[in-house]
């Protein structure tokens, strides 16, 4: 049983991101098909039993973080109790939300010991952002980034970038860091099934380099250590609070460091981001079986670069490699 969560490349699992819900109270364009995604029927979802059993055997075999994703994950209603018992197993645990309702959450976060928090904003522009999410929330998202960080939160806010929408804002977004130590992390956009990704829509590392390397005085551009295994390249500009970073899985995959595994709301095991093929954890659970050899095998399985999308040529094609689902329901 040793080792279940390495995989044929030498990769080791340590980090587990759960998906607690399907639902968003946003409606982001290039998270979601505009018609909306076909919901689970409730008993198909993990109860905060079945993720806390699921999430204590893969503690048990080495993960060391967990993070929870949705949809958003505050709008599941037992949110509360899931924190609790997630936050009694010897793991890092962290979020990332969109920030709408997070506010209500402030002392809940506190109580489990929940420090970091990644915050989706893709645009700082008020009508920008409600175009981009459908719905008119600007403002309780970006008053909610403030107060995370007055609360002592260490808030990463991510943006992914589209041509000609938000690549217009890169420096803004920069110069918010010079007053707010939070870190933004621009996102090369990624094809998922249903969000009509185009290769030219994404805006890629290099572009953003560019951009910076050309506002900024070369000497006031630093780089920083990335940790190991960080999904984004982080810099920064010197005298600033906070940092900026990429998050390049387009144009430079980190593949080669990945340590992610994923579990869907229903129960099912993703060993990467763009597998199509998954691995059904909840119903082996709920017929008492172990799963532990279901996850193994989901592991072993799991293929060098992007789910076997290793080429752009390959991105744009998806529907060759099978069909992944939409963003909302993987959660990132
Ligand atoms: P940290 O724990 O703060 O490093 O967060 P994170 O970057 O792992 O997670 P977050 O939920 O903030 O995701 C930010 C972006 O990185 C999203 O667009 C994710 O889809 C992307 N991302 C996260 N993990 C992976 C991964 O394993 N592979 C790829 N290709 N992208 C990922
Ligand atoms: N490409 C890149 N990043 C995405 N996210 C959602 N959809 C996409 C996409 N198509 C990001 C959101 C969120 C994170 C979990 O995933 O910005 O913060
Ligand atoms: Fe890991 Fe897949 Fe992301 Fe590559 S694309 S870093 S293998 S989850």
């Amino acid at each position: 049983n040793s080792k279940i969560l390495q995989d044929s490349f030498g990769r080791e699992h340590t980090y587990l991101r759960i998906s607690l819900t399907e639902r968003c109270n946003l409606r982001c364009t290039y998270c979601m098909p505009a018609e909306g995604v076909q919901l689970s029927p409730k008993s198909h979802l993990m109860t905060y039993e079945e993720v806390f059993e699921i999430a204590k055997t893969f503690v048990n075999n080495g993960v060391t973080k967990i993070r929870l994703t949705g949809g958003e994950p505050f709008v599941r209603k037992d949110i509360p109790i899931i924190l609790e018992k997630l936050a009694s197993l010897p793991v890092e645990l962290s979020i990332t939300s969109n920030a709408v309702i997070i506010d209500k959450f402030i002392d809940v976060l506190k109580a489990n010991n929940i420090n970091k928090i990644n915050v989706s904003l893709d645009s700082l522009n008020k009508e920008k952002f409600n175009h981009i999410t459908l719905r008119n929330q600007f403002n309780k998202v970006f008053k909610n980034i403030h107060l995370l960080v007055k609360e002592g939160f260490k808030v990463k806010v991510n943006a992914v970038l589209i041509k000609g929408f938000n690549d217009n804002e890169i420096i803004d977004f920069i110069e918010l860091t010079k007053k707010l130590p939070i870190s933004i992390r621009f996102i090369e956009f990624m094809p998922f099934d249903g969000n009509k990704w185009d290769l030219s829509k994404m805006v890629s590392y290099a572009e953003v380099m560019q951009k910076v390397n050309e506002t900024f005085n070369k000497n006031t551009i630093t780089k920083l250590e990335d940790a190991a295994n960080d999904t984004a390249k982080n810099y920064k500009i010197n005298n600033y609070k906070g940092s900026f970073a990429i998050i390049s899985s387009v144009t430079n995959p980190f593949c080669d460091s990945c340590n992610r595994l994923r579990l869907t709301a229903n129960g099912q095991l993703k060993n990467c981001l763009f597998s199509a093929k998954e691995s059904n954890l909840l119903t082996t659970l709920r017929s008492g079986n172990a799963i532990e050899p279901i996850i193994k095998k989901a592991v072993l399985a799991k293929l060098k670069v992007r789910g076997g999308m290793d080429t752009l040529k390959k991105l744009q094609e998806p529907q060759l490699h099978g069909k992944n689902r939409s963003m909302i329901t993987i959660g990132g």
